[in-house]
C-alpha cells in the first residue's frame, strides 16, 4: 500500500541480522546499542540460535517497561509476558489450554458479531462452542453488557461458556471502547468468572477525537485488589498494526494475569513444543515497546515517521467515513480506530433474490458485483459474521490517500448504478 517501513526499526533488525554492520558508520549509534543488547540476550549472540520459549529475557523486560508507561505505573512482571509468533499465535495458545470437557460441559468461547474470522475459526480447529454476542450498531458498534448477559444466560444450556474475548479497537467494526464500558465488562467478568482475552492489537490506531484507548490491564487494576487479584485475562499486543505494519515479522507478545501457577506451567510446556517464535520478529518487537526516546539521534525522525502513519491514517478514516455517508443506501459509523470501514449496505430485494438464485449470501453477490466491475476487492460482512437480514462489507483504510479517494468514488457510482439496476 506504499507505506514504508519504520527506518530505525528496519535498522536494529538489520543489526541484529547482520552484525558486522556494528562497525559501518552508516547506523545511528542508538540502533547499535539497541542491537548489541539484544544480541547479548541471544546464544552465541546470534539471532540464528533458538531462544527461550517464552522469548529473549531482555526483551520480555522492555516489554514489562511499556506496559507500565502504557498504564501509568501499574505495574507488569516479565515473568507473565510471552513473546509469540504475532497476537494469533498467543491467541491460539491460550485458547488451547483452556479448552476442555464434553457434551454440555464443553468450553464455551464468547466471541463479538461482527468478529475477527481468527476466532471462529480457531473455536472450530479447537473444537469448542462459539458463543455470539452482538455488538451494537446504532451505538457506533458498542459493547452492551445486557447482551453480553443475554448470550452467556442462553449459551448455559449447551456448553460451559468459561472464555469471553474482546476486540478494543475492533476489527472489522472499529470502535474504541469507552473506560466505562471496560469496566461493565471486566464487572461481568469476575461475577460470572470468566477469561477475559483481551486483544488489542490496534492499541496505536486510534482517530476520533473523544476516543483514547484504555487497556484492560489498567482499568482491571484501578478497580482495586477484588478484581486485580482475582480476574483471570490475557492480552495481546504485535508488530503487524499500529504505525509499524510488519506483519510479515511474526511479532507479539502476551502479557497474563492471575494464571494459576499450575496453569502457568502447562502453558509453557505448551509453548515449548513450537520451540520459540521467530527471533527476528523479537527484535521487531523489541523496538515497538522501546523506541528511540528525546535526546536520541533517531527520536527526530522516528517520530515524525510514525506521526506521519498514524495523521494520515487519521485522514483516511474520516475520508472514507464521509465519503460512505455521502452514498445514499450506505451506512458508516465513525472509524474511531483500527484499519477498516464496515459500512452498512442496503439491498434492494431484488438483488437480494438474484444473490439467492446465484446461490450466493447477498453481500457476497454485492462484493462479486463490485470486483467484476471495478477491480476493487472488499470483504463480505457475512465473513465476519452480522446481524440477521443485515449487509456489510469490509475495506481497509490502507491504500494512499490519492487512491483511497479514487477508489471511494468509484464504490460510490458502483453503489449508485446497482441501485437503479435492481430498482
Ligand atoms: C483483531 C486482530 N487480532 C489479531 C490479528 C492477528 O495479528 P498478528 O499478525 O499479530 O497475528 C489481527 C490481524 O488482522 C487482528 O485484526
Amino acid at each position: 500500500m506504499g507505506q514504508r517501513p519504520i527506518t530505525f526499526l528496519r535498522q536494529v533488525v538489520a543489526l541484529c541480522t547482520y552484525p558486522n554492520l556494528l562497525d559501518s558508520p552508516s547506523f545511528p549509534e542508538d540502533a547499535k546499542k539497541r542491537a548489541r543488547r539484544i544480541l547479548q540476550g541471544c546464544g552465541g549472540n546470534s539471532l540464528g540460535a533458538y531462544t527461550a520459549s517464552q522469548g529473549i529475557n531482555c526483551i520480555r523486560e522492555d516489554v514489562a517497561s511499556y506496559i507500565e508507561r502504557r498504564d501509568g505505573g501499574v505495574p507488569a512482571d516479565p515473568d507473565n509476558i510471552y513473546l509469540t509468533t504475532g497476537a494469533s499465535d498467543g491467541i491460539t495458545s491460550i485458547l488451547k489450554i483452556l479448552v476442555s470437557g464434553g457434551g454440555k460441559s464443553r468450553t464455551g468461547v464468547m466471541i463479538p458479531i461482527p468478529q475477527y474470522p481468527l476466532y471462529s475459526a480457531l473455536i472450530s480447529e479447537l473444537d469448542a462452542i462459539q458463543v455470539n454476542y452482538y455488538l451494537d450498531e446504532e451505538n457506533c458498534w458498542s459493547l452492551n453488557v445486557n447482551e453480553l448477559r443475554r448470550s452467556l444466560n442462553e449459551a448455559k444450556a449447551y456448553c460451559n461458556p468459561k472464555v469471553l474475548c474482546i476486540i478494543n479497537p475492533g476489527n472489522p467494526t472499529g470502535q474504541v471502547q469507552s473506560r466505562k464500558c471496560i469496566e461493565d465488562v471486566i464487572h461481568f467478568a469476575w461475577e460470572e468468572k470468566l477469561f477475559l482475552l483481551a486483544d488489542e492489537v490496534y492499541q496505536d490506531n486510534v482517530y476520533s477525537e473523544g476516543c483514547q484507548f484504555h487497556s484492560f490491564k489498567k482499568i482491571l487494576y484501578e478497580m482495586g485488589p477484588e478484581y486485580s487479584n482475582n480476574v483471570e485475562l490475557a492480552s495481546f499486543h504485535s508488530t503487524s498494526k499500529g504505525y509499524m505494519g510488519e506483519c510479515g515479522y511474526r511479532g507479539g507478545y502476551m502479557e497474563v494475569l492471575n494464571l494459576h501457577p499450575d496453569i502457568k506451567g502447562q502453558l509453557v510446556k505448551l509453548l515449548s513444543v513450537r520451540l520459540c517464535p521467530p527471533v527476528s520478529g523479537q527484535a521487531a518487537m523489541d523496538i515497538v515497546v522501546n523506541p528511540p526516546v528525546p535526546g536520541e539521534e533517531s527520536y527526530s525522525q522516528f517520530i515524525k515517521e510514525k506521526e506521519s502513519v498514524l495523521n494520515n491514517l487519521a485522514k483516511k478514516a474520516k475520508l472514507a467515513e464521509d465519503m460512505f455517508n455521502k452514498v445514499p443506501g450506505v451506512h458508516c459509523n465513525p472509524l474511531q480506530g483500527a484499519l477498516y470501514a464496515f459500512p452498512r449496505i442496503f439491498m434492494p430485494s431484488k438483488a437480494i433474490e438474484e444473490a439467492k438464485a446465484h446461490k450466493m449470501a447477498p453481500d457476497m453477490f454485492y462484493c462479486m458485483k463490485l470486483l467484476e466491475e471495478t477491480g476493487i476487492c472488499v470483504v463480505p460482512g457475512s465473513g465476519f459474521g452480522q446481524r440477521e437480514g443485515t449487509y456489510h462489507f469490509r475495506m481497509t483504510i490502507l491504500p494512499q490517500i490519492d487512491k483511497l479517494k479514487i477508489l471511494l468514488e468509484k464504490m460510490k457510482d458502483f453503489h449508485i448504478k446497482f441501485l437503479e439496476k435492481y430498482a
